[in-house]
């Protein structure tokens, strides 16, 4: 029988799960995780950067679980795990810092963004970020990975770690792992508060736990301008970005229709808005209640974590002994 491809995708357990990541990775995933060989796992060693209180780290990767699981990702058919579970991505890591430069790693755009937001926090873990993403791919083998634009430079970078290995020790091992979304262009999903990208620390997030009453009043407050005067003119940006948010979630004929009234300058936002939180809700509120019970099942959750830990390890384990093969590492 022919080897499943292996599929894998992550997130950090910083806040909860947002329209952008549902979007932007767990949509594909969770399509993907029936005929591929999926690895799905909790960054917690990737969420260190931001400092969190020991209380807060074990509860936030509980609650991103729990998230994921009421997604639909499934325990039976994708390996879902916890980072640190598996000590083999540290060592991986740290092998591949030998061959990770500094002037690289300064050059990525998510280094230089943290650089300016966070001054006071600049640490090495921020750094060798795209290093720790390499080894979580590499560790096992993934080729295609499901993720939204925002790290398709990250990608890059574990695309060039890998071939780098293969080229400083002669060998054909790692393949270079692939941004995957289907044959279309990588998702960005936007924030509501004109700015690009929804984010968690951007603040400007929907939330699959938040309440209907929470959703309505977020869309509600959505930034817009004072609408088109001249039939046909081009959306500022803030428009762009309801519109975006409704390909995403509503029917065709409900964005052809706002459309056309932007177009005619009849568009009333307040009705636009009216829809597209309708259509939010209509799609999450599903999600949030499975959100609740299962992350109010502590031993299905450690389960969950159990078994996927044991199975990751496989594959981890035997990655991490041929890399110390390659490399020259022997036993007395
Ligand atoms: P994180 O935790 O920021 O986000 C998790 C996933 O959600 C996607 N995403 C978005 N996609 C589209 N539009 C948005 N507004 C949006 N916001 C977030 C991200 O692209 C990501 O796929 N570094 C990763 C976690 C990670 C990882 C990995 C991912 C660590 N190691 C190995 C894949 C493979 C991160 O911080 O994602």
């Amino acid at each position: 029988m022919a080897e499943k491809e292996i599929v894998l995708s992550g997130i950090r357990p910083t806040g909860n799960l947002h329209l952008g990541n549902y979007f932007g990775a767990v949509k594909n995933f969770i399509k993907m995780q029936h005929d591929t060989n999926a690895y799905f796992f909790i960054a917690d060693y990737h969420s260190l950067t931001t400092h969190p209180t020991p209380g807060d780290l074990h509860g936030n990767v509980k609650q991103v679980l729990a998230e994921y699981l009421a997604t639909g990702l499934d325990p039976e058919l994708a390996t879902i795990y916890v980072q640190s579970d598996l000590p083999e991505t540290a060592e991986l890591y740290l092998l591949l810092n030998m061959n990770a430069y500094i002037g690289e790693l300064e050059r990525t755009t998510s280094f230089k963004d943290k650089v300016r937001k966070q001054p006071e926090n600049v640490n090495a873990g921020l750094l060798t970020y795209p290093v720790l993403m390499a080894a979580d791919i590499l560790i096992h083998k993934a080729k295609k990975v499901p993720v939204g634009k925002d790290q398709e430079q990250n990608l890059e970078m574990a695309r060039k770690f890998a071939k780098r290995f293969n080229r400083i020790y002669n060998v054909e091992y790692f393949d270079e792992p692939i941004p995957y979304n289907f044959g279309e262009e990588l998702v960005k999903v936007p924030g509501l508060d004109g700015s690009g990208k929804m984010g968690k620390s951007e603040g400007n997030g929907l939330y699959l736990i938040d309440d209907e009453k929470t959703i309505r009043k977020k869309v509600m407050k959505a930034k817009t301008d004072a609408g088109p005067t001249e039939p046909n003119s081009e959306k500022p940006q803030e428009i762009v970005n309801l519109f975006t948010l409704a390909n995403i979630v509503s029917k065709p004929e409900t964005v052809k229709f706002f459309n056309e009234a932007y177009s005619d300058c009849s568009i009333r936002y307040g009705d636009f808005k009216k829809q597209l939180a309708e259509d939010i809700v209509q799609f999450t509120m599903p999600i949030r209640e499975r959100i609740l019970s299962i992350s109010a099942d502590d031993a299905y959750l450690s389960k969950v974590v159990k078994m996927g830990a044991e199975k990751a390890r496989e594959s981890a384990v035997k990655t991490l002994k041929e890399v110390r093969e390659i490399i020259g590492f022997r036993h007395f």
